[in-house]
């Protein structure tokens, strides 16, 4: 399992670090048999796995829940798990309460939190109470109502400034990395340049020092709406649709299951049925 430092050394040498979402056994034994560098149990999963419209319904419940099914299946992979909406905003008590359980219940190495210098005084409660935090700027999903959507963020002069004034706050409160999501690639390079932490990027350009995507997003699962910056690598939706309807085939057309599907019983053990009804 990589460490915080190899994350560091990995910036300093220019190797690129691959983050991956992951939500239950089977999607995070696939990612840490596909060689990422971390697991990220993401509050997306409100979306994708639980079918609400944004992720602020998700609960501390859910994230401990799915931290550890996700843990089952990375068990050697650097594994970080989303703080939930209003699991932390209130105060660094609140934040460290709610840290621990993620840590100590879910089993992961680190958590991630939403927004700029005004979580500073929660980053610092955790990295002392020796929680490695990952900070995330940009477009941060639990706060979507109140940037008016889903939109890029840090598009003018005075925005971007703001940003980097953010990550700089984050990364002097202890956070080990920053996720930038969905800003113009000269912001997310103007800030890559300017910390010693590394960024991962989601919609912020080739520039950051890595990158993470949504498994049901990057393999093709989730339909209902494919943001300008993923890249999706399969389309197993359609693929597991396409079989699912050849299984209701098989079974409306007394096809499956077929001879090779079936156990049978010694001819006179039939006989002895049919003999003693
Ligand atoms: O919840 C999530 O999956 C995330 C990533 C998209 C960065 O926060």
């Amino acid at each position: 399992m990589k460490t915080l430092n190899d994350f560091l050394q990995m910036k300093k040498g220019g190797e690129k670090i691959v983050m991956l979402t992951a939500y239950d056994y089977p999607s995070a034994l696939l990612a840490q048999e596909s060689g990422v560098d971390i697991v990220l149990v993401g509050d997306s999963l409100g979306m994708v796995v639980l079918g609400y419209d944004s992720t602020v319904p998700v609960t501390m419940a859910d994230m401990i829940h799915h931290s550890r099914a996700a843990r089952r299946g990375a068990k050697d992979t650097f594994m970080i798990t989303d703080m939930p909406f209003l699991s932390y905003q209130i105060s660094p008590a609140q934040a460290l309460e709610n840290a621990g359980r993620l840590v100590q219940e879910g089993g992961c190495e680190a958590v991630k939190v939403e927004g700029g210098e005004e979580i500073a005084p929660q980053v610092r409660a955790l990295v002392r109470a020796g929680v490695p935090v990952c900070a995330h700027i940009g477009l941060t999903p639990q706060s979507a109502t109140a940037l008016s959507g889903y939109k890029v963020q840090g598009r003018t002069a005075e925005a971007a400034a703001k940003l980097l004034k953010d990550a700089l706050a984050l990364e002097e409160a202890g956070a080990f990395m920053i996720v930038l999501e969905c800003i113009p690639v000269q912001v997310a390079e103007l800030i890559s340049k300017r910390l010693s932490i590394p960024t991962i990027g989601i919609g912020a350009g080739v520039a950051c020092d890595g990158q993470v995507l949504v498994h049901h997003d990057t393999l093709g699962l989730f339909d209902r709406f494919t943001p300008k910056f993923v890249k999706r690598y399969e389309t197993l939706g359609a693929k597991a649709r396409d079989a699912l309807a050849a299984y209701a085939r098989d079974v409306r057309d007394g096809v499956f299951p077929g001879p090779e599907h079936t156990f049978n019983m010694n001819e006179s053990e039939v006989q002895r049925i049919y003999g003693d009804s």
